[in-house]
């Protein structure tokens, strides 16, 4: 059902409240989700965005009682993906002509996925739509966070329609984010960040300057998941500049798998070492085996530093740190430290490949890392308190 925003324009969307797995399995969504879609209604009737596909029914069928399907004038669709257009075969199906706005990108993005020939309208950055008493002006946001991506804006409203940019995870009774409390909300936004823009936070910085400079009065900022900015808008905006930015807050992350305990007790006594060398840093002691890698990835973002560790098995390291490792990779993180542990019974290679990959990833390698083998006995764990006292130093 609507949810009115304002007299122009209303919330058409999906309150996912039981989403757990997004993307895949590849993003654990806690708190659910929402599907955001806009409908505007001046001269001309206009469709922001629609819903993921296993709602399509019932979007087309909550629509219709807003509003005569015939009387849409147009669709614009800001990005591509099955989260946001999803219900366009079932809605088409019933409006076959409508117009449907979009990037050059999203025609192929669309017509990959549905393969259908729609009547589509290429729209540019700076690109306007008249409807009446407003206008639209579209700037396309490519890789935020494909390169199909456009944002909206509605003059007079001051509305930014968004898209993917400034969303969060999160499922809510309320439509705007000064109404949910607020760790939560930021939380969530942060770990929407860290786990979907990340990698590409040279375009987030670009693409916010470029619209800094634009001057355009803006008012609210209206995303496709969660909650909408209302109150003090540039708060978030002024937060993705921060996050593009190499982010980092004064903490250590330390995520380790181990088999029969070697690995946890080096990642513990490396932990003490740390704290003794310096109280003021946050340490996080991750079983990667055991903790969700959304979470995983988000401390990740969050750290000056993190410590890999795994006991060597089958001259390789384990599986959940090659997982999270290749994760790690696709985040393309800059201006962040790092170096590895592991226990050995024979071969003892985990240490140095895992470094490797550290150095690949684009880390900055503070030293060589730490082996040892069988169980740590207590010269050992000293021997990793020291350790950790002595990257401490290198934070
Ligand atoms: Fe929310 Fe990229 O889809």
């Amino acid at each position: 059902m609507r949810k009115q925003i304002n007299q122009y324009v209303s919330w058409i969307g999906k309150t996912d409240w039981e989403l757990k797995k997004f993307h895949g399995d590849e993003f654990t969504t806690t708190k659910g989700s929402s599907y955001n879609a806009y409908l505007i209604e001046d001269e001309k009737n206009i469709l922001i965005d629609t819903v993921w596909l296993p709602y399509d029914r019932e979007f087309v069928s909550n629509l219709k009682q807003e509003i005569e399907l015939n009387k849409i004038d147009a669709i614009i669709i800001q990005h591509g993906e099955v989260d946001h257009s999803g219900a366009l075969i079932e809605l088409m199906k019933q409006i076959p002509n409508t117009p449907i706005y979009c990037t050059q990108n999203a025609v192929k993005s669309l017509k990959g996925q549905y393969h259908e020939e729609w009547n589509f309208k290429t729209v540019k950055t700076g690109d306007t739509l008249n409807i009446g008493k407003h206008t639209l002006t579209f700037i396309e946001a490519p890789m935020l966070h494909w390169p199909d991506t456009m944002f909206t804006y509605m003059d007079n409203e001051e509305i930014l329609f968004s898209n993917d940019g400034f969303g969060q995870h999160l499922a809510s009774e309320y439509l705007y984010a000064d109404e949910v409390e607020s760790s939560q909300l930021w939380e969530q936004a942060l770990t929407y960040y860290a786990n979907i823009l990340a990698p590409f936070g040279m375009m987030v910085k670009k693409k916010i300057e470029q619209i800094l400079a634009m001057q355009l009065p803006i008012k609210m900022i209206c995303p496709s998941h969660g909650l909408i900015w209302r109150k003090e808008p540039k708060q978030i905006v002024q937060k993705y500049l921060e996050w593009a930015e190499n982010y980092q807050e004064n903490q250590i992350t330390i995520l380790y798998d181990t088999m029969w305990n070697s690995t946890r007790k080096m990642a513990e006594a490396i932990a003490q070492g740390i704290q003794n060398e310096n109280e003021q840093v946050m340490i996080k002691i991750v079983n990667t085996a055991k903790e969700d890698k959304t979470e995983v990835l988000t401390q990740v973002f969050k750290s000056k530093m993190i410590l890999l560790g795994s006991p060597t098995v089958n001259n390789g390291y384990l599986h959940s740190i090659a997982g999270i490792l290749e994760m790690i990779k696709g985040m393309k993180l800059k201006n962040k430290k790092a170096t590895a542990f592991g226990s050995y019974g024979w071969s003892g290679e985990a240490v140095n490949q895992i470094i490797q990959s550290l150095k690949e990833a684009g880390f900055e390698i503070v030293n060589d890392g730490i082996k040892q083998m069988w169980t740590p006995d207590e010269p050992m764990e000293k021997e990793c308190i020291k350790f950790g006292q002595e990257i401490a130093k290198k934070l």
